[in-house]
């Protein structure tokens, strides 16, 4: 052991001490993958300020270095070894000058390979799980004696309970917009995916848990939440008096937190869209009009050996019950093309499914055989050029949709939530309701605040606008509203 991982370690256990001054230490922190990584990423930065870490961008300058990473597809994965490849020649340089790095993979990568990382990279210390971060400060002081530290247990409500504790500084100035997750885990094994084996089942946070998350987001300053679970709207919680809640009902919760303006959920399975949730889109105006509601496929055979849980038809019929709902949603979906299997005319039944719902905004994949998947061994695998091809021609189409989509919104005043600054001077970009940027000229005393706005142009992503001339306060809607009825 050196004299500085020593002191390392020393120091972290005295950190439990309320006297203890952490010395000054930097974390470099990269994050791939879904949203409940980024999720992840803030819960670890909150764990990691008080053993002394504070963030930064540049490598060259990390004590401390967190890839928090994504088993999705191959190309996710491999990423991290390319990334670690560049991170040893940083370390290396480093140790000249007698600095120590201390490099960690988090993430579902480390959940899926565990041990294989820390054998294929041997710079790596930490390799540790989804399930594992509120034990960041155990798992440094472990890896500061030298050990090669692997955590892949599971243990989700341990985990919810330790982070949401961290979180809790209402003091801190927080971001416009945030994300909280309320749900972790998925019990529906799709054929392809390997959620279910990185996250593991299924787990629901309670409605106290959420609902003082949330509110102490809102005290910090978030308008807007996005709920976030690989199966958001299979959340069922439970409330105070014992029952069990189901997401609907929760967002209605959720919506009577003074401040909270805006409310999103992602991901959504088709299977678990139930009255509740679609009437919630009706009822609530906090309740953003987008909904990213993946297919996946278009054809049922293909659906059934995906294990989807549903036909083409019963989505069709979903889509028509939200939209009746809540007639101007923007819909966004998921595609993979080339799932062992596909034919051409299975193919096919995917683009006609996407030119008669008619989305907002889309992604899609070509498949990626998944070790340890039913997906990754079955017969008829699809040839690389074939998918290439296919999503190509899939693209298009939902390119052409989204353009669409934004030209409807062509001279229509929306409100913004302003989020940040725009690149160029004088500019700060915002979200729209359904989800795209908006970029505007402004003064940046708009930020965290939610404007009406009047498109005028349009990008491939982007609404383009201008502010609406007499609505420049710098109040939250909440404050406009409270005001309104105090004039009057
Ligand atoms: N829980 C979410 C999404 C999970 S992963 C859901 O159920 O929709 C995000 C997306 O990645 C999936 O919707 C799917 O389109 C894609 N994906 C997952 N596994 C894949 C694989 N093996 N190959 C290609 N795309 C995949
Ligand atoms: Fe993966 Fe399917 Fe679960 Fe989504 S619902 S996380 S695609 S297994
Ligand atoms: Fe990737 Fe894990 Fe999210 S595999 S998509 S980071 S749940």
């Amino acid at each position: 052991m050196t004299e500085r991982q020593e002191f390392e370690a020393t120091d972290i256990a005295a950190s439990t001490d309320p006297k203890f001054v952490a010395p000054e230490r930097k974390v470099f922190m990269r994050t791939y993958g879904c949203q409940m990584n980024v999720y992840d990423s803030n819960r670890m930065t909150d764990v990691l300020g008080p053993q002394g870490y504070t963030a930064t961008e540049n490598l060259e300058d990390a004590d401390l270095v967190i890839l928090n990473t994504c088993h999705i597809r191959e190309k996710a994965a491999e990423k991290v070894y390319s990334e670690l490849g560049r991170i040893r020649k940083v370390k290396e340089a480093r140790a000249l000058d007698g600095k120590d790095m201390m490099i960690g993979v988090a993430g579902c990568v480390a959940q899926a390979e565990g041990e294989e990382i820390s054998r294929r990279a041997p710079i790596v210390d930490m390799v540790f799980g989804p399930q594992s971060y509120h034990r960041l400060p155990k798992i440094l002081a472990e890896a500061a004696t030298g050990k090669t530290v692997i955590e892949t247990e599971f243990d989700i409500d341990a985990k919810f309970e330790h982070l949401s504790a961290q979180a809790a500084q209402p003091e801190r100035k927080r971001a416009p917009a945030a994300f909280l997750t309320v749900q972790e885990g998925c019990d529906k094994f799709c054929t392809f995916c390997v959620v279910p084996y990185t996250r593991g089942a299924e787990v629901s946070r309670s409605v106290e848990q959420i609902v003082t998350e949330a509110g102490q987001m809102a005290a910090g300053g978030v308008r807007e939440i996005t709920l976030l679970g690989q199966n958001v709207n299979g959340w069922h919680g439970k409330a105070p008096d014992g029952s069990t809640w189901g997401l609907g009902r929760l967002v209605r919760r959720l919506s009577e937190i003074e401040g909270l303006d805006r409310l999103r959920y992602t991901t959504s399975h088709p299977r678990d869209m139930d009255d509740e949730l679609i009437d919630a889109h009706r009822d609530l105006k906090t309740l953003m009009p987008y909904l990213h509601l993946p297919v996946q496929s278009g054809s049922d055979k293909i659906l059934a050996a995906m294990n989807r849980k549903h036909t083409r038809d019963e989505y069709f019929r979903l889509i028509d019950r939200i939209r009746d709902a809540s007639p101007d949603i923007a819909l966004s979906c998921d595609f993979i093309v080339g799932f062992p299997g596909e034919t051409d005319q299975d193919f096919q039944d995917t683009m006609d499914l996407i030119r008669r719902v008619e989305f907002g905004s889309a992604f899609s994949f070509k498949y990626s055989q998944r070790p340890g998947t039913p997906g990754a061994t079955m017969t008829d695998q699809v040839p690389e050029d074939v998918k290439s091809a296919r999503l190509a021609e899939l693209q298009a189409l939902v390119a052409n949709q989204q353009t669409a989509f934004n030209a409807s919104r062509m001279g229509m005043t929306c409100d913004v939530l302003f989020e940040r600054k725009g690149r160029n001077t004088g500019q700060i970009v915002g979200k729209s309701p359904w989800l795209q940027p908006v970029p505007v000229d402004g003064p940046d005393s708009l930020i965290g605040t939610i404007q009406p706005v009047e498109i005028t142009g349009i990008g491939s992503n982007s609404l383009f606008g201008r502010l609406v001339a007499g609505h420049h306060a710098s109040v939250s809607s909440t404050d406009a509203i409270k005001e309104a009825v105090f004039d009057a």
